[in-house]
């Protein structure tokens, strides 16, 4: 039986990922999870800790639910780590989100400077479980869903020896909004996907082995959309579906519509408040619903944050990789060449094989002009972040924020820059 070890246990996501656990034991015999966390007074983990043992119980099965402050604890021997930590909580998201909306730029928690601030954050901490998980457990798969998730796996794979897959549930939700718009299972669906995290494109889109990609683009242009729960509703344009001639992310928003999505934002801030406020009281009311003893599933309040289908991401890969199914999955991966247009050693978001030895990637090729120069400029914009993240050289910081796209000067990124690393200074300790 497979030990699996969760940092940030005390996450409100955490009966999210036990469902799937649990609808997975069949094929996925776990003896022990442990909830690792390191909030003072133990008030989450406990809360949380509590439910899930319920939804254990009532499933009948023997998982072993140990919730633990002592990392090396929970990491030592594990088969699997689970990242799901946020360093300085939700107050430093909702700094990420301001910060950008003083100087009319987009505020957002993985996207642009706030993604930049929280890679800033998270890197030293993901650099320090690393160390552990190479000590004491290094055969593990540590699969990742910290945010900026596809930087966070390019850090540990450029900078540690520890097996490190990148997850995000953006392809997932989209194989299922194609699935939906068709009246058909996910399973008959297959999406090329091509790009980044939370900047990927599908390239093409099948049902039982046809090209729909034409029939989709034109349900979605006319309106026919979706979205994840974080972001704000916009609609695509008719016109820029039709020349993209591909299924973007909901994260191209910010891209694509930076002006009328900055407007949005501005309109939230001071009515809800910005997204990671409207989190906060999500998430005091999910952890009131936690508490209930008499409850022992994961309640639907839950689908209030952005985290839809988060569950069978990971246990899909998990359960890939446990039984050597050589199926196909979304997955932050190193590039390997998959991608002409890119270095080898960078990280992409594409379909790969999933094996006990991992994930392999599908080769793309070259990719089109009108997604190509967008790639590659993130690309070297997440480059530098983790350069900056992980020497603390002031130089790759700014200059990693000023070629990003939604930065437009580079004296704005200057004071970008100096705001994020006062307001952080804290949980910096590489600058
Ligand atoms: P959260 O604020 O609830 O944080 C989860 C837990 O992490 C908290 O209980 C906190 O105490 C703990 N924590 C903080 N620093 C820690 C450390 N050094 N070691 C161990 N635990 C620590 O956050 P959340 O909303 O549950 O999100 C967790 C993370 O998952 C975030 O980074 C978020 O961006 C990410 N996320 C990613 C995806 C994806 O698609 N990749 C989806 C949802 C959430
Ligand atoms: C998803 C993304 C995550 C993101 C989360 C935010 O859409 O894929 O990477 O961080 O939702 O959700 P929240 O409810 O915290 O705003
Ligand atoms: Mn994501």
């Amino acid at each position: 039986k497979f030990k699996v070890a969760v940092i940030g246990g005390g996450s409100s996501y955490t009966p999210e990922l036990i469902e799937g656990f649990i609808s997975k034991a069949a094929e996925l015999p776990i003896g022990d999870i442990y909830l690792e966390d390191i909030e003072p007074g133990r008030h989450k983990l406990e809360i949380v800790g509590g439910l899930v043992q319920r939804m254990v119980e009532k499933a009948g099965l023997d998982i072993n639910i140990h919730l633990t402050f002592d990392r090396h604890e929970a990491i030592s021997g594990a088969d699997f780590v689970i990242s799901q930590f946020r360093v300085g909580g939700l107050d430093a998201r909702i700094r990420d989100e301001k910060i950008p909306l003083r100087y009319g730029v987009i505020g957002q928690e993985t996207t642009g400077p706030g993604g930049f601030a929280k890679a800033l954050r998270t890197i030293p901490v993901t650099i320090d479980i690393c160390r552990d998980i190479e000590q004491f457990a290094p055969d593990a798969w540590l699969i990742n869903f910290t945010n900026p998730s596809g930087i966070i796996t390019e850090t540990v794979l450029k900078h540690t020896e520890v097996k490190m897959l990148g997850l995000c549930n953006v392809p997932v939700n989209m194989v299922n909004y194609v699935a939906e718009a068709f009246g058909v299972e996910m399973e008959r669906v297959y999406i090329q996907f091509a790009g980044l995290n939370h900047l990927v494109w599908g390239q093409k889109i099948f049902l039982d082995g046809e090209d729909v990609t034409e029939k989709l683009l034109l349900q979605l242009a006319s309106g026919q959309d979706f979205n994840m729960k974080n972001i704000p509703d916009l609609l695509w344009d008719k016109d820029l579906i039709e020349s993209l001639g591909m299924l973007p992310c909901p994260y191209h928003r910010y891209y694509y519509m930076s002006d009328k999505m900055l407007e949005e934002e501005i309109k939230e801030a001071s009515h809800t408040g910005t997204r990671g406020q409207v989190v906060k009281m999500v998430e005091q009311e999910l952890f009131e619903i936690y508490r209930n003893p008499k409850l022992n599933v994961k309640p639907p309040e839950l689908e209030k944050r952005g985290g839809a289908l988060y569950s069978y991401a990971a246990c899909n890969l998990i359960s890939s990789i446990a039984n050597n199914k050589k199926d196909i999955q979304i997955i932050n991966v190193k590039n390997n060449g998959a991608i002409l247009d890119l270095p080898e050693d960078s990280v992409i978001e594409t379909n790969c094989i999933i094996d006990k030895d991992g994930a392999h990637p599908l080769s793309v090729g070259h990719v089109p002009a009108k997604i190509r120069g967008l790639m590659q400029v993130v690309k070297a914009y997440e480059e530098l972040t983790v350069h900056a993240g992980i020497s603390g050289d002031y130089h790759s910081a700014l200059q990693a924020l000023t070629i990003h796209p939604l930065v437009p000067s580079s004296s704005i990124a200057k004071k970008l820059l100096d705001d994020i690393l006062a307001e952080n200074k804290e949980f910096l300790p590489q600058f």
